[in-house]
């Protein structure tokens, strides 16, 4: 029996990178799946790898009603919802003096309002339909160390960061046995690092191979966090930020760095 059986899951930004990694381990382990992704050409061919079990659904994260109309048909497809991966995100390359507003605005539209309207509506929607649930949402090292070349980038994570645990506390008082928990990588090898580096909105396999040996880890990796969180192993997890950053947010002691 897999670790997430009979559960339903919507995963956001699954056309790609490790929202793809994630519903494909979901899936394996017994989830119906909901690829949710603005990017329709991608996030199809994801759904139809997994099979039976995957629906693709086109969604804006950013968009309230996309989402109002993304739950509403995961009801009506799959009968419930237990599982909310909020992982869609986009990153900007550029520091606070160098960011314009509108671009600042796009980031938190995408990473940190994405991950509020998810939870807002999904909240009731698991309460309905299966009495609990958990929200996985993917923050990252940039929310707890900022980085000084993604302003947006960071304040949006942050964001994320904070709106966790409120949620995890309101979950938790009005006891409707929902989690809510963080996750922070640091460098994962996907398209995402590649498009940073270079411009383009797209990266080959040649590109991404070119990660390896990196001091990164690969999506594979943090879907093994996100099916732990999603699963009822977690059970006594709740608001909590899970880094995966293989000690980078580890300060040296003085004189041994
Ligand atoms: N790759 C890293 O090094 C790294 C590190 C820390 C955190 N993260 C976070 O992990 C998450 C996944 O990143 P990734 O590296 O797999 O990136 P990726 O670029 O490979 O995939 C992101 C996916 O999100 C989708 N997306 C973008 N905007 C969207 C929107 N408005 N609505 C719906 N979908 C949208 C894209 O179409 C794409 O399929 C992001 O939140 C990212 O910030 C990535």
């Amino acid at each position: 029996m897999g670790r997430v059986a009979g559960k339903v899951a919507i995963v956001t930004g699954a056309a790609s990178g490790m929202g793809k990694a994630d519903a494909i381990l979901l899936a394996r382990e017994g989830a119906s799946v909901v690829v949710a992704d603005l990017n329709e050409v991608d996030g199809q061919a994801v759904a139809d790898s997994i099979g039976e079990q995957a629906r693709f659904m086109r969604l804006d994260v950013s968009d309230e009603d996309n989402w109002i109309q993304v739950i509403a048909d995961t009801l009506q497809v799959f009968g419930r919802l237990d599982i909310l991966v909020n992982n869609a995100g986009i990153l900007t390359i550029a520091s606070v003096v160098d960011t314009e507003l509108a671009m600042f605005r796009k980031v938190q539209a995408v990473n940190s309002e994405g991950v509020f309207l998810g939870c807002k509506h999904a909240i009731p929607a698991m309460e309905k339909s299966s009495g609990g649930g958990s929200i996985v949402n993917m923050s990252s090292v940039a929310a707890i160390q900022g980085i000084s070349f993604a302003a947006a980038y960071s304040a949006s994570k942050g964001a994320v960061r904070s709106l966790t645990k409120s949620i995890a506390m309101y979950c938790k008082e009005k006891g409707n046995s929902i989690r809510c928990n963080s996750i922070h990588p640091d460098g994962v090898r996907t398209p995402m690092v590649i498009k940073a580096a270079t411009g383009k909105d797209s990266a080959t396999e040649e590109e991404l191979a070119s990660l390896q040996g990196s001091d990164m880890c690969n999506p594979e990796d943090i879907a093994q966090m996100v099916l732990y969180l999603a699963g009822d192993e977690s059970n006594f997890v709740n608001g909590a930020e899970m880094l995966m950053d293989n000690c980078s947010t580890i300060t040296p002691p003085v004189g041994l760095s």
